[in-house]
């Protein structure tokens, strides 16, 4: 155990890393180009948040939260998505007294009690955004769009699902329609969905038992049962993604796993990663605010998984960084030049390169090797003979070639191996 981690967690190691730094440092860029802030809430929140936003109904809350309680014996709850804790934030310091619409990003550890499998994890990270206070279907297609967008600037190609899931006005027909046809069908449904028919009928819609799933194909949809607002949205929503040039299908049966949604719904799909293919998914969620105790205030958002993404940029073939190396690995002749050496390091620190050196007292031949496998560009190498003539050797680790360099242009030398490695 002690060595361990649990099960469904990760060790995201030095040369995984990097990707996921690149991945985040990607979305950052792209979330200031769309003017939205960052916001870090609680990993953790009250459990009746997560009850109420998503749903006391879905298979996040009922099945899959990490619910504990503390030493005041509150019920806390690791959070299993990032919407409801936007929506509480926005709420709890007044950002809906400001101007609207106000335009959030997280990035972070979320946490869901499922079954682990290859895409699926107990705990794994998102990437998000939500928007508070537009009603507007233009702000759905810029949401879509955004998201499409950084998944393109990933190099990946992903199919988009769209589909309108409807309002609390056009809910109603279609739970009759669904309740009608499951209760045709109650003898195949699992005993969750059978439990859950009264109460929330679409739940039967999203169930991952394959029985569930086959009857869930042939099911009554809520594209079927729209009222002339949604209709009209949906339509908006579609036609402002074709100005865009966005390419997406209108998959009817598409409903997510999480209760909040009305109108909007879609998902970015990587068939090529396995079951798990949703790499990320979204929707508006323009009631979740008042269900939480605010006033109305439309929504809407999306989250990316970034182990799927990641998954899916490694199915793609999508370049990706290797490990970071120091610019510069600096050897000695031997180590009575100790001190010198650590000054060096130092001043070519503080010139902005990232510097390494021997710290196991290697020869200067196997400091040599390994400098090799750091993969610097460039290596310096101390003697006692050059540096009393204020000269150092430089290694151009790709040709092979050295040189005596005066310890004044040091730094400037190096930078230009920095560049020229780092375009070969
Ligand atoms: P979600 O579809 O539940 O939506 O999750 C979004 C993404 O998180 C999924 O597409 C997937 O990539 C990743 N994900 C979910 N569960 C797991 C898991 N167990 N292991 C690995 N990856 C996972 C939401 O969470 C909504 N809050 C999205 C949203 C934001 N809707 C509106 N605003």
């Amino acid at each position: 155990m002690l060595t361990t981690r649990p099960r469904g967690t990760s060790d995201i190691l030095p040369g995984e890393v990097e990707k996921w730094q690149y991945v985040e440092e990607c979305f950052r860029r792209l979330c200031r180009e769309y003017g939205y802030a960052e916001i870090r809430t609680p990993i953790f929140e009250h459990t009746e948040l997560f009850n109420r936003g998503v749903g006391d109904a879905t298979d996040i809350v009922e099945k899959e939260m990490y619910t504990f309680r503390d030493r005041s014996d509150r019920s806390l709850s690791l959070r299993p998505e990032g919407t409801a804790a936007a929506a509480r934030a926005y709420l709890e310091s007044n950002l809906n007294a400001g101007p609207q619409p106000v335009k959030l990003f997280y990035t972070g550890p979320m946490f869901r009690y499922d079954r682990p499998q290859a895409g699926r994890y107990r705990q794994f990270h998102q990437v998000g955004v939500e928007v508070f206070g537009s009603p507007r279907p233009a702000v759905d297609a810029e949401v879509i769009a955004m998201a499409m967008d950084f998944c393109g600037r990933l190099g990946l190609k992903l199919e988009l699902h769209l589909n309108s899931v409807g309002c609390p006005d056009c809910r109603p027909v279609l739970r009759e329609k669904l309740t009608a046809y499951f209760r045709a069908h109650q003898n195949d449904l699992c005993a969750d969905c059978l439990r859950r028919l009264a109460s929330n009928p679409l739940r039967a819609l999203d169930c991952k038992v394959p029985r569930c799933r086959e009857l869930a194909k042939n099911a009554p949809t809520s594209l079927d049962c729209l009222c002339g607002s949604c209709a009209a949205h949906f339509q908006d929503v579609q036609k402002y993604l074709k100005a865009l040039g966005i390419d997406y299908v209108v998959d009817r049966y598409l409903v997510r796993g999480l209760d909040y949604y009305t109108k909007t719904a879609f998902e970015m799909m990587a068939p090529g990663i396995g079951a798990q293919s949703s790499v990320g998914g979204g929707g508006r969620y323009d009631n979740l605010v008042e269900t939480i105790g605010g006033p109305p205030t439309p929504g809407i958002g999306y989250a990316i998984g970034l182990e799927r993404l990641l998954l899916a940029m490694q199915e793609q073939g999508s370049e990706l960084p290797g490990r970071d190396r120091p610019d510069v690995f600096l050897a000695s002749v031997d180590d009575t030049l100790e001190s010198e050496a650590l000054q060096l390091l130092q001043t070519l620190r503080q010139k902005g390169l990232a510097a390494d050196k021997d710290y196991l007292g290697r020869s200067l031949k196997a400091q040599m090797k390994y400098a090799g496998k750091t993969g610097a560009p460039a290596v310096v190498i101390l003697g006692k003979e050059e540096l009393a003539r204020g000269m150092i050797i430089l290694k151009d680790m790709t040709t092979g070639a050295q040189k005596e360099v005066p310890a004044a242009e040091l730094a400037e030398e190096i930078g230009k191996l920095r560049r020229k490695g780092s375009t070969s």
